[in-house]
């Protein structure tokens, strides 16, 4: 019966990055740097908060769009900090994770045929989504424009076909985060063309130096944008499967649809934790953040000192340094090097064709584990540039 079985849903493989990842599980001795969640746990409060919820029985199915005191304080958190102004009755959703607001946002937005750009490399996320909803993603090479999306390269790869831009900011796998004047490019250059925008801003809270602007901000794109944020990266809550999306009334509610049937709604516990979180928890991100900024000057100057051209991040806790001096194909290197130098790092082209010759670090590891894995991975590279 396999014959039968739907074609969209075969062709789309599971990425790289997981199978990378499974595959590190078969080598305890390795330093694993390729993981892209916080070493941090759930702070103890919001576990607190998920207990209670457990404890009065608030473990029932919510309203589909989220528990309304949740949609207040996720519309009073885009509003401090970051200035967006969305009414909590129709224009947020609590979902299960930015993963399940892409899904929906996708859906809503995209027909069969429609083409969807996305700054390359990117995560591996989107490319699934989009091929499932029948449309087709058309990838944008950043790399010459140091992993930035400009107003030139949506000239190159715009078309009438073209319904979506992605955003992602701060970037996964690069660190790259677009200023306000490089969104301020993108959004004159989309003002007369009919596309939506979706702004993946899950890293937001992990920001250093430049101040984060959400797309959705700058004059005239609230119309076209859906925002979306979670809970996964700024409180270390990965498993509690929390999102939210900020979209105008009008996309809200046919997004709300597709939300509903998927799932009826976000987990009721988690959205308890979610509420602790995005009020008393509003701040929790800093501490992590001072933390991630230290091991990531750290990560940046030994990768430097191995001769690994590295874009400097301003946000996420990832770093993509070059490899291609070394001559070797960003897949091969990485299984080489767990292999021979005992460090796993995920390749490049995990992230789209137009990431090879690059590598992955995740730097969301204690200073020590860094220490250790940036110690074996330059001994790996004197040893094959000696080769
Ligand atoms: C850019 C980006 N968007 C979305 C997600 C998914 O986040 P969530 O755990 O909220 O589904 C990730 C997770 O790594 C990510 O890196």
């Amino acid at each position: 019966m396999e014959f039968l079985l739907s074609k969209k849903v075969k062709n789309v493989e599971i990425p790289t990055l997981r199978k990378f990842f499974n595959m590190l599980a078969d080598y305890p001795e390795v330093i694993n740097l390729t993981v892209g969640l916080p070493d941090f746990l759930t702070p103890a409060h919001i576990k607190e908060a998920g207990k209670e919820a457990i404890d009065h029985n608030k473990t029932t199915y919510t309203n589909q769009a989220g528990i309304l005191e949740l949609r207040k304080a996720a519309s009073d958190y885009g509003r401090i900090k970051y200035g967006l102004d969305y009414d909590p009755q129709s224009e947020i959703i609590i979902t299960n994770g930015a993963s399940e607001a892409l899904d929906i946002s996708f859906r809503t937005i995209l027909e069969e045929g429609s083409e969807v750009l996305l700054p390359a490399p990117v995560y591996p996320g989107y490319e699934a989504l989009v091929t499932l909803s029948g449309a087709v993603p058309v990838f944008m090479d950043t790399s010459p424009y140091d992993f930035k999306v400009t107003p030139e390269l949506l000239e190159k790869h715009i078309t009438d076909k073209t319904r979506c831009l992605v955003l992602t900011n701060p970037s996964n796998p690069t660190g790259v985060l677009l200023n306000e004047e490089e969104l301020k490019d993108i959004a004159a250059y989309i003002e007369d063309k009919d596309i939506f925008v979706i702004t993946d801003e899950i890293y937001s809270e992990l920001t250093y130096g430049n101040h984060f602007v959400s797309f959705a901000t700058l004059p005239h794109m609230r119309d076209r944008t859906i925002a979306i944020n979670g809970l996964s990266k700024s409180h270390a809550m990965t498993g509690w499967r929390v999102g939210f999306t900020y979209a105008p009334s009008y996309l809200t509610e046919q997004m709300e649809k597709v939300h509903y049937f998927n799932t009826v709604c976000a987990s009721t516990i988690s959205q308890y934790g979610a509420l602790k979180a995005l009020t008393d928890g509003i701040d929790d991100a800093i501490e992590m953040k001072n933390e991630y900024e230290r091991r990531k000057e750290y990560t940046y100057m030994r990768l430097r000192d191995m001769g690994l051209e590295t874009v400097h991040p301003e946000g996420a806790f990832y770093m993509f340094p070059s490899i291609k001096h070394l001559k070797m194909n960003s897949y091969d290197f990485a299984v080489k090097m767990i292999d021979e130098g005992k460090v796993g790092v995920v390749p490049g082209n995990a992230f789209s064709k137009f990431g090879e010759g690059y590598v992955r670090i995740s730097y969301a590891y204690s200073m020590e584990h860094l220490e250790k894995g940036l110690d074996r991975m330059e001994a790996f590279i004197t040893k094959i540039d000696n080769r």
